[in-house]
Order: structure tokens, then C-alpha cells, then sequence
């Protein structure tokens, strides 16, 4: 009777605490699922290549069906469903959960990535832009959360949220953005704590520049995408290796992961202790990009 207790606790012990998953888990348990949003392109993508890799189940989202087709054609297409969702269109979120139940009868962690950007200072910004941005980067963000909700509580999962360093400090030219990340961020935290005691893991992401096509989709004051990215992609941190650090936060189950070390971790610690330095500092470089709507 003891011995069975002792081989119980051992081998499931672990897998209420850790999302991570191992060949030994696969002997015993289900493989785990994971829904990530905004899986066409960026970080999105290489989330779903790297969730893939370590043996996941997969839900991917996002509106370009055509490119989820193409990724599940390179991974193992029996563990990938792909979900067409907007997610600023609350059924359409309802609809990716139930679509993810259906098919796998859980959700262990559910990653909010899809977002958009925009570029133009907010006096010279059509209300819509505004609208817009907050729609997909925190509505969609509530939205999925709010359906996925009882099942990640089934299984004590992780839940995420993609903001950006945007997301502690106001960046110029970013007034929509800059606002729907904090927005991310005040709910989250607020979700994490309602959740002390439940299990749920809450874990905030801020990634540093990561070459992606946020910025070729960033929207100008007109609602128009940019179309062209301001700054040199090749000089910053990859989706993959952004996307592996994720991975890593969320198996850890960190509360916060802030991605590079100048753009990120030490401009976030500085702006709580020197705030006007940050400001001046955020300025003088966004100044710089081409383009840029302020000198
Ligand atoms: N790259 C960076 O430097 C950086 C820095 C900080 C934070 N982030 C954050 O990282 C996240 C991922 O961005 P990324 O850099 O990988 O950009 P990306 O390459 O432009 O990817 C954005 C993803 O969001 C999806 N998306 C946009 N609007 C959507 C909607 N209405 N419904 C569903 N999906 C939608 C896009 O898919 P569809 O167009 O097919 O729908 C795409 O898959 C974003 O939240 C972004 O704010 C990025």
C-alpha cells in the first residue's frame, strides 16, 4: 500500500507543478496543448515550431489560414489544428477554445501573441488606429482568456501574455500600442493574483526588438500599414531565439520574462528610478528612425 503511494506521488508530482514535457511523460500522460495565437508569422510561428519540437499538441491561430496550413505542413500534422480566428471578434475566440477541447480535451497553456503595431503621434492619429490596436493586443487578449479560463484551471496551466517593453514604458509614436500593453499587463497581473491560490500560472512576456513583420503591419495615423519596417531586422534578437525563451518562462513558470538586456531588462529596471532619463533616452532613438514622426 505504501509503495503505491510512493510510485503516485512520483510520477505524478511532477507534472502539477511543470509544463514540461519529456519522453518519460509521454509514456504515462497525454501529450499537453498548447493554443498560440498569432502563429502565422514572427514569434507566433516560432513558438509553434519550437511547442512542436518538444513533442506538443499544437492549436494555432490566427487570420491568414493559408500560411497555418503551410506551418502544419512542416510539422507533425497529425498533432497541429489550425483555427482561423480574428481575434478582435469575441466568437471567433469562443471558437478556438471550443475547436482545442474538441479535439484535444484540454489546454495547458494558452499563449495571447497576436498583435499589431502602429506609428504616428496621436494628434496626427485617426481614433480608429487607436481602436484598432487596443482591439486585437488586449481585447484579444480578454477574449481568449476568458474562454480558455476553466480549463486552464482544470489543469493548473500557464497562462501568457506577449506585451513589450511598450507595455512599461510609454514609447513615442506608439500612443495605442504602447497603452494596450499596459493594458495587457494590468490584467494579467490583476488575473495572477486573483489566482494565488488556484494554481494557474500567469507569466508576462516583454520581448526587446525580435525580427518579425510587426513593423511592415504597423499602421501609420491614416490606418494604413506601414508596409516597410524602419529599422534594420537583422540586428535583432530572432523570433526562434525569442520563441525559445518563452518556452523555457513558461516551463520554469516565471512570472515575468523582459527580453534583451539594453532595450529591455535595464531600460524597465531604470525608468522605475529615473523616469525623465528614459524619457529623453526613448525619444532621442525613436528620433532617429527614418521616417520618424518627430525630431
Ligand atoms: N517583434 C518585436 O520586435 C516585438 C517586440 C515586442 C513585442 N512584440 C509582440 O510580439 C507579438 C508577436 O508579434 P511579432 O513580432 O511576431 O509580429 P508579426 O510577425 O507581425 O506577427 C503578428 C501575428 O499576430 C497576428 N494577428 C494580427 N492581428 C490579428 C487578429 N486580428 N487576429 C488574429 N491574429 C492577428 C498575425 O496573424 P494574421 O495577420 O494572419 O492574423 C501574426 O501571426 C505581438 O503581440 C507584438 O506586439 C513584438
Amino acid at each position: 500500500m505504501r509503495s503505491v503511494f510512493f510510485v503516485k506521488i512520483f510520477i505524478l508530482s511532477p507534472f502539477k507543478t511543470s509544463n514540461e514535457e519529456s519522453s518519460f511523460t509521454g509514456l504515462f500522460m497525454q501529450k499537453k496543448v498548447v493554443i498560440i495565437t498569432g502563429a502565422s508569422s514572427g514569434i507566433g510561428k516560432a513558438l509553434a515550431e519550437k511547442y512542436a519540437a518538444e513533442g506538443w499538441n499544437l492549436v494555432l491561430a490566427a487570420r491568414r489560414e493559408e500560411r497555418l496550413l503551410e506551418l502544419k505542413t512542416t510539422l507533425n500534422e497529425t498533432d497541429v489544428l489550425t483555427v482561423k480566428t480574428d481575434v478582435t471578434s469575441e466568437p471567433d475566440c469562443k471558437n478556438l477554445i471550443e475547436q482545442a477541447v474538441e479535439k484535444f480535451g484540454q489546454i495547458d497553456v494558452l499563449i495571447n501573441n497576436a498583435g499589431i503595431s502602429m506609428r504616428a503621434l496621436f494628434d496626427q492619429t485617426d481614433l480608429e488606429v487607436v481602436r484598432k490596436v487596443m482591439d486585437v493586443n488586449f481585447w484579444g487578449t480578454v477574449y481568449c482568456t476568458k474562454y480558455a479560463m476553466p480549463w486552464l484551471l482544470k489543469s493548473t496551466g500557464s497562462l501568457v501574455g506577449v506585451i513589450s517593453v511598450g507595455g512599461y514604458i510609454g514609447l513615442p509614436g506608439r500612443s495605442g500600442y504602447s497603452a494596450s500593453k499596459f493594458a495587457v499587463r494590468g490584467f494579467l497581473e490583476t488575473v495572477r493574483v486573483e489566482n494565488l491560490k488556484t494554481g494557474l500560472h500567469v507569466l508576462v512576456v516583454a520581448p526587446g526588438f525580435t525580427s518579425s513583420e510587426i513593423r511592415k503591419a504597423a499602421l501609420n495615423g491614416n490606418g494604413q500599414q506601414q508596409g516597410e519596417t524602419p529599422r534594420n531586422e537583422n540586428n535583432m534578437m530572432s523570433a526562434e531565439e525569442c520563441a525559445a525563451h518563452i518556452f523555457k518562462a513558461v516551463r520554469k513558470r516565471k512570472r515575468e520574462l523582459v527580453l534583451t538586456f539594453a532595450e529591455g531588462k535595464l531600460t524597465v529596471f531604470l525608468s522605475k528610478f529615473f523616469p525623465r532619463f528614459i524619457d529623453k533616452m526613448s525619444y532621442k532613438i525613436f528620433a532617429k528612425e527614418p521616417d520618424s514622426p518627430f525630431k
